[in-house]
């Protein structure tokens, strides 16, 4: 069922529209003036708005206004006298969605109302699809649509219920940590607790008394027993965050736990039976830190069972755009901003940039740029330098990782030579002297970089 409210002020418009809005079987609602329309519109819930736009005291801009801060859904249409013109234009920015003159014929109304619906209907088919996208890109916390992540969906999910290692690696904040929670949270362990711990970030010194606990008196200032972070995650998961900053000697006994199940606490002679599903996270390669005899080769080969390797974000550029809309939402929610837009020269940038830090740094972007954004869309000057900068071939071939001198150098000669023939109009006369190369060299040189003139 289609309803409609109609607002104006003339009685006798109100009661013609009603009657032949009806008789298309519209269910119409009327009203005077905007107060009334607004009293009606909770109850009434109209799909469409048909609104005169001047009336004696509030018109058809304040009811968009009001209308938008609401944040209601309705479609509004504006019906403007001879000589209005501009009012409505105005009200069709102010977000109305058509306007008819008045007077009109019934056919034209129901045209103008018919097109609108057309619309509605493609807007909410959109809105689905959209919904549908979103659904099947979100596992858990994590939102990915590349094919890459998709995989990684699929093998936490396959995974998830066993009790063996995984190791989870990626670079600086690709989702690491995400990863392991969202392996908690689809375990039957779900139910228990998930503890994480950096190892990196804790001196030698207290870490092994950190992880396995100890007995009251174990050294001078253990006063009383302490649980560690083994027997807290019982029955749970436990994250082992940066493992490749584990000392060696922590490493033994780590593989102990792990063979064992059980763990000691300092200063105690009994062993405790624990239950808990060890996950191992590191932006290292634990293989090259065997290698280098940093890591133990044994531990590694224990943990490395089930391996799960994120790809950093500059492999999987395709997860940008979802990655940017959902960070802008979370921040306007937590901002109260309405900042839904990105201009397309900062889409570029974003989709272009090679996030060395990875989600974490496309996360802190937005912020950042939602704070200086002026206008409700982050536009390219609201982005830090070095992604502006990104706009550079010469910084992105660099940013890529290549290593080859060869390679870069082709980029590079092939950027200076268009820059020179730019510069001198097309003279190669003249850009072979400003690239000081020999006017033979340059002509070969544009055959081989297909540079058209
Ligand atoms: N796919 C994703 N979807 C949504 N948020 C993500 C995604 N990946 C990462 N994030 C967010 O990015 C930030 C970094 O993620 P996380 O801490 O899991 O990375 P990490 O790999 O553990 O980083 P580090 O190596 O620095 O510890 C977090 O705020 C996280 O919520
Ligand atoms: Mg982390």
């Amino acid at each position: 069922m289609r309803r409609v409210l109609v607002v104006d002020d003339e009685e006798n418009l109100r009661v013609v529209v009603r009657s032949f809005l009806k008789r298309d079987g519209y269910e119409v609602e009327v009203a005077p003036g905007v107060e009334e329309a607004l009293a009606l519109l909770e109850s009434f819930g109209p799909d469409f708005i048909l609104t005169d736009v001047r009336m004696p005291r509030l018109g058809g801009l304040d009811l968009l206004a009001t209308l938008k801060a609401k944040g209601d859904p309705a479609t509004v249409i504006v019906m403007s006298a001879y000589g209005n013109v501009d009012l409505a234009l105005e009200a069709m920015k102010a977000g109305a969605y058509d306007y008819i003159q008045k007077p009109f014929k019934a056919e034209e109304l129901l045209l103008t109302l018919r097109k609108a619906e057309e619309r509605e209907a493609l807007r909410r088919e959109n809105r689905a699809l959209k919904q549908e996208i979103l659904r099947e890109s979100t596992f858990e916390e994590i939102l990915a649509k590349s094919a890459s992540m998709q995989a990684i969906f699929k093998t936490i999910a396959k995974i998830a219920d066993y009790k063996t290692t995984v190791l989870v690696t990626g670079e600086s904040g690709v989702g690491k940590e995400l990863v392991a929670r969202a392996l908690h949270k689809r375990s039957a362990r779900r139910g228990g607790p998930f503890v994480a711990v950096n190892c990196g970030a804790i001196p030698e010194s207290l870490l092994e008394s950190e992880l396995f606990g100890y007995r009251r008196g174990a050294f001078t200032d253990a006063t009383t027993d302490r649980v560690g972070l083994f027997e807290q995650a019982n029955h749970g998961t436990l994250l082992l965050d940066e493992i490749g900053e584990l000392p060696l000697s922590l490493q033994v006994k780590l593989l102990r736990v792990l063979q064992e199940e059980t763990i000691r606490r300092l200063g105690d002679s009994k062993d405790i039976k624990v239950d808990v599903r060890i996950i191992a996270a590191t932006h290292r390669d634990l293989h090259a830190e065997t290698q280098a005899g940093r890591f133990r080769e044994d531990l590694f080969y224990r943990i490395n069972v089930l391996p799960i390797g994120i790809p950093p974000l500059r492999e999987r550029r395709e997860d940008v755009p979802l990655l940017v809309e959902h960070f802008m939402n979370r921040n306007n929610a937590r901002f109260g901003t309405n900042i839904r837009q990105l201009s397309p020269e900062a889409r570029r940038l974003l989709l272009e940039y090679a996030w060395p830090g990875n989600v974490r740094e496309l996360e802190n972007t937005i912020e950042r740029a939602m704070v200086l954004a002026e206008k409700d869309s982050i536009e390219a000057d609201d982005l830090p330098e070095r992604i502006r900068e990104a706009r550079d071939p010469i910084q992105l071939h660099l940013t890529s990782g290549e290593l080859s001198i060869k390679k870069t150098a082709r980029v590079i000669e092939e950027i200076l030579i268009r820059r020179a023939l730019t510069k001198t109009k097309g003279n190669r006369t003249r850009a072979a002297e400003v690239l000081e190369i020999s006017h033979r060299a340059l002509l070969y040189k544009i055959k081989d970089y297909r540079i058209d003139l």
